[in-house]
This record gives structure tokens, C-alpha cells and sequence, in this order.
């Protein structure tokens, strides 16, 4: 077992609680991996020998993006429903239906080719975690098999057969909900370690989100939400009464939801990406964090509200837009990430860590932010192999 010393590193991002600040910053420092975990994080002057040797030349290590929100399991494209809404068109949870199609017709190798496609994109913006979830299908053949396509490229698969009632369902939102939490939930449970509802006005309401919650977590599944995305509504406070890990989006809360977020400590996974893409207004980061909830921020990646898969790109706009500082925006991609999908492998670079981490052709991460739109990820480590070669 060859082990790998890193070092020369300017600043190293540990998130490690054990350090000094937010993110456990160590100057001119070093790590070395042995099998796939961290063995040793310290002053490059001290490190140990290792049989290979990465020199970072003063460049900045963090720990991989833990992006916890994707949708990438789809087919085809929706640029112009996005040049619409650019020209005034308003966003509309609709258009989900349109993607329905183009998956249904899509082969399984197709769908595989696609998420291959955008997990590489990922991996050279420095993701090294990404969780994928179906809800494209929406039928019990077609989630299933999103969801087994999903698997071949993480252990973070969940099922989203509420995300909208399908055309064919249309005058029977019941019966949907009703094959959702029986035939397609057993198909799709082997192939997912969760369950999450878009509870939103024009999807599903808050007693159909209780009811696919509790059936998913009976076969296994730990329940997580969309919620509060479009308008204020129950999802927000939901998630928070059921104890769930995280509740994605967040943009419209009342100050009932940030209590009821501080009490249950559930994470609010923002996804600056979506108010990028349809307008919206940006949620309030400042104010969460404030009020003292956990901040999670990812991509949410598809075709419909936000087609990027740039960490990057959501840090600079959460520093920028939603009044988070660099150090919260990157603690929120790498250590709050992996706390929305209850992961405490992932996100800290401390020894018995995944050797997951990434480096930027920059000296510090507050150039994710500085320097937006700029392609600062240089190389990126999965369990300590080069996923991106520097
Ligand atoms: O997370 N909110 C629901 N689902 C996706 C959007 C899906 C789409 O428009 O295709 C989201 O934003
Ligand atoms: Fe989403």
C-alpha cells in the first residue's frame, strides 16, 4: 500500500473543529494519505516521508465539494424554456414534465452516458461527493432504473418519485401518491438510501409529503424534502417536525420555519443556482446562519431550474448574493454538504478522513469567490487518488 505526501500547500482548509476558526486553516502545511484516508495533517516541516510526493507550490488544498443536491439522472435539454424565462417568463414546476419525457424515451445506456458526462464535469470543479437523485422517470420501471443508473456513480442515490404527479396521473394525484408509496418505492428502495418530495404548491402537499416520508423510511429510507422553493408553505416546518437530515432550497421562510430550522438543527441545503437560473429572489443565508441553523450549499443540477454543476459557481453567488462570507461558503460546500447527507467520513481533512480534497491554482479559497467564473480547481483526490490530474 503506497502512501502520498502533499505538501507545500499555502493554506490548507481542514474544517477540523479541532483548529483555530471556521475552516481549521493551517499555513504552509502538509497531508499525507495512506489506503484511501488521511494519516497525517500538519506543518509541512514535520511531515512524515511517503513513498510518493505531490508538491503544491504554495497553492490552496481543501477538502473536496460534498455537493448534496443533484438531479442528474435526465434527458435532454431545456435552453429554451430557460431563454423564456430570461426574456420574462416566470418559472413553473411544469416544465419537469417536459424532462419526464425526454428520460422515459431514453435508453439505460444513454441515461448512464449523461450522468457519466456531468459527474466528470463535477469532478473538474473539485466535487468529490455528489448525491443523485431519480424523479425523471416517474414511472416504477423508470425510477428504478434512474436510480440503478444513479448508483453506478454514488452511494448517495435518493428516490424522487414525488417530484411532480405525472401527465397520466393528472386527474388522479391520489392514485399517483398511492403507486409512489407502494410498487415504485419497493422497486426503487434497493437503489436509494433516501426518500425526498418536492412539497411545494403545483406538486405535493404537506400530508402527501408525510405520507412518502413515512412509507420511505418503513423500507429504510431516511427522508429528506424540497420545500419552500416557489412561496412560503409547510415544507420547511415539516422537515424540521419530522427531524429530518436537511430540507433543500429554503428561499421563502417565515421567521416560524428559521426557529423551527434552529430547534431541530435539520440543515437548510441552499441552491444558489435556481434564483441564478429563474430570477427569483436569493434565499437569506445571512439570516439563517444568524438565527444559528446549519447552511448547506449545493447545485441542485438539471435541466430545469439550474443547469450547472459548479460549486464554484454557488459559492461565489452565496458570498456575493446572500451575504455569506468565503470562509462560510466553502464550509457550507465541503463540511455542512457532508452533514446534509449525515456523512462524517467526507468534508474534514483530519487524520481517518476520506482522503478526498481538491487543490486550486489560487492561495487561498477566498479566490472561489474573488475570482468567479475562473477554472481554479487544479486537482482533485478521491480516498486519495488523482480524480483530476494537476
Ligand atoms: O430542485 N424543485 C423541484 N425540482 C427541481 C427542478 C426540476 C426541473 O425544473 O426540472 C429543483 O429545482
Ligand atoms: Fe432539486
Amino acid at each position: 500500500m503506497s502512501s502520498l505526501l502533499v505538501t507545500n500547500v499555502g493554506e490548507l482548509v481542514t474544517n477540523d473543529p479541532e483548529r483555530d476558526g471556521l475552516l481549521g486553516v493551517l499555513v504552509n502545511a502538509a497531508l499525507v494519505v495512506e489506503g484511501g484516508t488521511l494519516a497525517w495533517v500538519g506543518p509541512a516541516a514535520d511531515a512524515p516521508a511517503a513513498d510518493e510526493h505531490v508538491d503544491a507550490a504554495g497553492r490552496a488544498v481543501l477538502p473536496g465539494f460534498v455537493d448534496s443536491h443533484s438531479h442528474l439522472v435526465f434527458a435532454g435539454d431545456r435552453a429554451p424554456e430557460f431563454a423564456a424565462r430570461m426574456a420574462g417568463t416566470p418559472y413553473a414546476a411544469g416544465g419537469i414534465r417536459t424532462t419526464v419525457a425526454a428520460t422515459r424515451q431514453a435508453t439505460d445506456e444513454q441515461l448512464t452516458a449523461h450522468v457519466a458526462r456531468h459527474v466528470a464535469e463535477m469532478r473538474r470543479q473539485g466535487t468529490t461527493t455528489v448525491e443523485i437523485k431519480s424523479g425523471y422517470g416517474l414511472t416504477v420501471l423508470d425510477e428504478a432504473r434512474s436510480l440503478a443508473v444513479a448508483r453506478q456513480f454514488t452511494e448517495e442515490t435518493t428516490f424522487l418519485g414525488a417530484h411532480v404527479v405525472p401527465a397520466e396521473y393528472a386527474g388522479d394525484p391520489a392514485g399517483y401518491v398511492s403507486l409512489v408509496t407502494g410498487p415504485m418505492l419497493e422497486a426503487a428502495a434497493p437503489h436509494a438510501r433516501w426518500v425526498d418530495v418536492f412539497c411545494e404548491t403545483g406538486a405535493f402537499d404537506a400530508d402527501q409529503a408525510r405520507a412518502v416520508l413515512a412509507a420511505g423510511e418503513a423500507q429504510g429510507l431516511r427522508g429528506r424534502l424540497h420545500a419552500n422553493q416557489l412561496g412560503p408553505g409547510p415544507g420547511v416546518r415539516l422537515a424540521a417536525e419530522l427531524g429530518l437530515t436537511a430540507v433543500d432550497h429554503c428561499t421563502y421562510l417565515e421567521d416560524a420555519d428559521v426557529d423551527a430550522l434552529r430547534d431541530s438543527g435539520t440543515v437548510a441545503t441552499l441552491l444558489p443556482g435556481v434564483e441564478f437560473s429563474t430570477r427569483q429572489p436569493y434565499p437569506d443565508a445571512r439570516g439563517l446562519l444568524d438565527a444559528g441553523v446549519r447552511v448547506a450549499l449545493a447545485t441542485d443540477c438539471n435541466p430545469g431550474s439550474s443547469y450547472t454543476s459548479s460549486v464554484p459557481l454557488c459559492i461565489a453567488l452565496a458570498v456575493r448574493e446572500m451575504g455569506m462570507t468565503p470562509a462560510e461558503a466553502v464550509h457550507a460546500a465541503t463540511a455542512v454538504g457532508a452533514q446534509a447527507l449525515d456523512r462524517d467520513d467526507v468534508g474534514v481533512l483530519a487524520p481517518g478522513k476520506r482522503a478526498d480534497f481538491l487543490m486550486l491554482d489560487a492561495p487561498s479559497h477566498v479566490h472561489l469567490a474573488y475570482r468567479p467564473g475562473v477554472p481554479l480547481v487544479v486537482g482533485a483526490w478521491l480516498a486519495g487518488r488523482a480524480a483530476v490530474a494537476i
